[in-house]
């Protein structure tokens, strides 16, 4: 109770308990105020684009959803447990269907979640009233650039505002293309030895890890030496910026960019053929320049959502690609990721394919980077739940740009909000992200008891 209450103090000294990475409590506290209690992402609007169509989505990890578009096409988020007895409604992980027939009894629901079917409903009830029995949906679903977000808390602010001035960086990704990004193929989903915020934060922003965990990729050609940042033939010519909101503790959310040369690899590496699928018709020409020279940029939205935009010059050099990744909690010290590919809904069918391959090449279980990444992250996971954490409160080091450290100007021209370093080796994203999260645990008071 003491570690979580102090956590702001910790985090401006520069300390983090790791012991709140892997520990049953604090998992259990989290479900509550923090993902029930927040926007969280459901599924792009691209997979469900047809009446009808749906999607398996999940609430914090565990609680069903059923993601789809109803007759009307309006987007539906309705909770996937039939009001008999609560067994599951939706037996596919994606599809298309006009209603979802319960599998146990047979009640049937249509895709706005009304009960429309009771089997032998005279002689079993002679009357039954079928408003008492639909799905229960969200208490808040909307959408930000094709993003769906719902929130189960009728009190959550709106989605605008949650995202804030996150959605300069989202537009510089999603609204980059004039008609926007679409999901190509199915999430894929597997399951990290990890506790969900250390991917929400390295993708936050941690640059510093590039040079050593993936330096063997590096080496091997796997993936381009540019990421060796102040190093390699480009280290000289990057402008390298990077980003995150000191100015907004109350988000958590972060960003990190890194832009080059006008010559290198323009509008993310994307064959020539794909160019004319960009332009700053929905963006600002501020957003456009830079998304044109972004090599790499990511970022969390606070609780759970990352996304990674990295240019050519990963995997087989063949193309920059998109992804989002979700983060979701499943136990304590395990996390279900879920990773989409994203593509210039404009773009031809083989360059979509290329686009989804080079990216599945990089981010996936067998991919360049994401092997690098596992194998440390699960170190930090057997370290949380060790008796030497819990006996002594072991904290790990969260001190890099903290004012008495060096790397701290600023750059002044950056067009975007937040503040924005010079220098990439920065921690302040892993500091506002774990205030925010104290900020929601400690909503209200925290259970007795608690150790
Ligand atoms: Fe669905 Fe009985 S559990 S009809
Ligand atoms: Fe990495």
């Amino acid at each position: 109770k003491e570690m979580i209450e102090q956590l702001d103090q910790s985090l401006m000294d520069g300390r983090y308990p790791i012991r709140l990475r892997n520990d049953e409590a604090v998992f259990e506290l989290e479900q509550d105020r923090v993902f029930n209690d927040n926007w969280v992402f459901i599924g792009h609007e691209s997979e469900i684009p047809e009446p009808g169509d749906y999607a398996r989505r999940y609430i914090g990890g565990s609680d069903p959803f059923i993601f789809t578009r109803d007759e009307d096409g309006n987007v539906q988020v309705l909770f996937d447990s039939c009001g008999h007895r609560g067994t599951k409604l939706c037996r596919a992980e994606q599809g298309n269907t006009s209603h979802f027939r319960c599998p146990y009894h047979g009640w049937t629901y249509n895709n706005k979640g009304e009960l429309v079917g009771v089997t032998f409903k005279h002689e079993a009830y002679k009357e039954i009233d079928p408003d008492e029995w639909k799905l229960p949906k969200p208490a808040k679903v909307d959408s930000y650039a094709g993003l769906v977000f719902a929130t189960m808390n009728p009190d959550s602010p709106s989605l605008e505002e949650h995202l804030g001035d996150m959605k300069w960086y989202i537009d510089m990704n999603f609204k980059f293309p004039t008609n926007g990004m679409e999901v190509y193929g199915e999430p894929y989903r597997y399951v990290l030895p990890v506790d969900w915020k250390q991917p929400c934060e390295n993708f936050g922003g941690d640059d510093y890890h590039i040079s050593t965990t993936h330096q063997s990729a590096i080496e091997g050609g796997l993936i381009s030496e540019i990421w060796h940042w102040d190093e390699g033939p480009y280290g000289g010519l990057a402008e390298r910026v990077h980003t995150h909101f000191e100015e907004l503790p109350e988000m958590g959310h972060s960003f990190a960019a890194g832009m080059i040369g006008e010559d290198y690899s323009p509008f993310y590496g994307y064959d020539e053929e794909i160019h004319d699928c960009f332009s700053a018709e929905n963006i600002s020409q501020e957003q456009y320049d830079l998304a044109r020279r972004s090599v790499v940029n990511i970022g969390t939205i606070f609780p759970n959502l990352s996304f990674i935009q990295v240019g050519k010059g990963t995997g087989s050099n063949d193309s920059g690609f998109l992804c989002l990744r979700q983060w979701q909690p499943r136990a304590p010290g395990e996390t279900e990721l879920w990773s989409w590919v994203l593509v210039p809904k404009d773009a031809p069918e083989e360059q979509k394919r290329k686009i989804n391959n080079v990216a599945l090449s990089s981010f996936t279980p067998a991919g360049n980077w994401e092997q690098d990444d596992l194998a440390v992250w699960d170190g930090i996971t057997e370290a949380a739940g060790s008796t030497v954490a819990k006996r002594q409160g072991v904290e790990t080091s969260y001190e890099m740009g903290l004012g008495n450290m060096s790397n701290t100007e600023i750059h002044d021209e950056w067009p975007g909000p937040g503040v924005c370093y010079n220098n990439h080796y920065q921690e302040g994203y892993g500091r506002w992200f774990h205030r925010r999260w104290q900020e929601e645990i400690t909503k209200e008071p925290l259970p007795e008891g608690a150790e």
